[in-house]
């Protein structure tokens, strides 16, 4: 109807723009850029060389990084008119998780090295907007600080299983005991891929004890050493870099989780059909098509081009969720047109936190919703459980 009031999902999203302009009429401009791809130009600016390159760079050739992008622009939208997009809603709920629309920040590592906030920062900024975030094992700060600072917003803990699982059944019951909803259990890094970038300034930001903080703040890991990691940070790490990497893991060991969590279960790295099939049998909750933003295996498959088949292979009801080469709301759009229930938003959130802590991630939260309420009205959809492939075409 045309004089239908706006819907609180319309005030929320789309009208940051109006917001924008409005401020304009008193002389304003975006502190920050509202292209997400402008960002990393600008926090380049500002990082040391050594932060920059670890959140920019990739694996050898930056090929799949290059690969994930391309992806999106093989797909075009053909949208529909005159269907009534007065009143919108993006919300949806993932394994009970509620979420104001299909996006999550992804887990990102380290975060201390682009802000001392890091993690708190966006743990606040995505519960402001109704997201759910999830938090890396490698991140800089716990999570029970990460959860106080998330408050009652919803939570996922990203598990890097450790070589001992006395350790990885400390780290999950520590997630359950603080509130955070789901386990993802990444798949891609069992060790750190080959990164030029990285490797040319001998820049790993472990060794210099970022990135360490759930380690360091664990029972299990702490007994293990002579002395805390307070007073003899050397061998803590040593004993980080010990732990973090376990090459051995197999799909027999996901038996040993289940029993190990209540929480549902969820497989971040699925790229080739076969995998997602397994992922099935293993009787996981749900997947993440994901090539880790293509830092771990130069060559692989660009994520987006992953996700058809992913989806098709373990049917309609398992979660699918997606990321690697989010850039805009369309990229969303797009991924949900291929069987994405949601997407995790990676390094445009990063810049973001590099530019302007909580702020500066909110403001790469609203853009990326508005110009998804955007493109999900002006193409004719109200909601994302509508969006499906017909709504895309394969360009040439
Ligand atoms: C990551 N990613 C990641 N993934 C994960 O499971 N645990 C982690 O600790 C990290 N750490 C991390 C650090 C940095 C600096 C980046 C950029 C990425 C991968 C992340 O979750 C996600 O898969 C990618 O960021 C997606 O690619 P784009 O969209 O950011 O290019
Ligand atoms: C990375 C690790 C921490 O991609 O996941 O940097």
């Amino acid at each position: 109807m045309a004089d239908a009031e706006p819907a609180a999902q319309e005030q929320l999203f789309a009208s940051f723009q109006y917001e924008i302009y409005g401020r304009g009429l008193a002389g304003e401009t975006p502190e920050l850029p509202v292209s997400l791809g402008g960002l990393e130009e600008r926090a380049r600016e500002v990082l040391s060389v050594g932060a920059f390159g670890y959140v920019a760079g990739g694996a050898g050739s930056e090929q799949t990084m290059r690969a994930n992008l391309r992806a999106f622009e093989r797909w075009e939208i053909v949208p529909r008119m005159l269907r009534d997009v007065s009143s919108r809603d993006l919300s949806c709920s993932i394994l009970g998780t509620a979420m104001a629309a299909p996006v999550l920040t992804a887990p990102v590592g380290v975060q201390s090295i682009v802000h001392p906030e890091g993690e708190l920062a966006v743990a606040r900024a995505a519960a402001a907007h109704g997201l759910a975030a999830i938090l890396s094992t490698a991140a800089s700060h716990s999570m029970e600080d990460v959860a106080a600072a998330s408050g009652s917003a919803p939570r996922w803990y990203q598990l890097y299983w450790p070589k001992e699982r006395a350790l990885a059944e400390s780290f999950v019951g520590r997630a359950a005991q603080a509130g955070y909803e789901a386990i993802v259990v990444t798949l891609d890094t069992w060790m750190l891929g080959w990164r030029p970038r990285d490797l040319q300034g001998a820049y790993l930001p472990f060794l210099q004890g970022e990135g360490v903080a759930n380690y360091f703040s664990d029972p299990v890991f702490r007994a293990a050493l002579e002395r805390t990691p307070e007073e003899d940070p050397g061998p803590a790490i040593g004993h980080w870099a010990y732990q973090f990497s376990n090459p051995a893991i197999t799909w027999a060991d996901l038996a040993w989780l289940r029993e190990q969590t209540k929480l549902p279960i969820v497989l971040k790295g699925i790229l080739h059909v076969e995998d997602a099939q397994r992922a099935i049998d293993a009787g996981v909750d749900a997947v993440i098509v994901s090539n880790h933003g293509g830092r771990q295996v130069d060559g692989a498959i660009g994520a987006l081009d992953a996700l058809p088949g992913v989806r098709e292979a373990v049917g309609k009801e398992l979660p699918v969720l997606f990321d690697s080469g989010i850039r805009t709301g369309a990229d969303v759009f797009k991924a949900l047109a291929l069987g994405a229930d949601a997407v995790c938003l990676g390094r445009p959130f990063v810049w973001g936190l590099a530019l302007g802590g909580q702020a500066g991630v909110e403001h790469v939260i609203r853009c990326l919703l508005a110009e998804l309420d955007l493109t999900l009205a002006l193409s004719g959809y109200t909601t994302i459980a509508e969006v499906n492939a017909s709504a895309l075409r394969r360009s040439d």
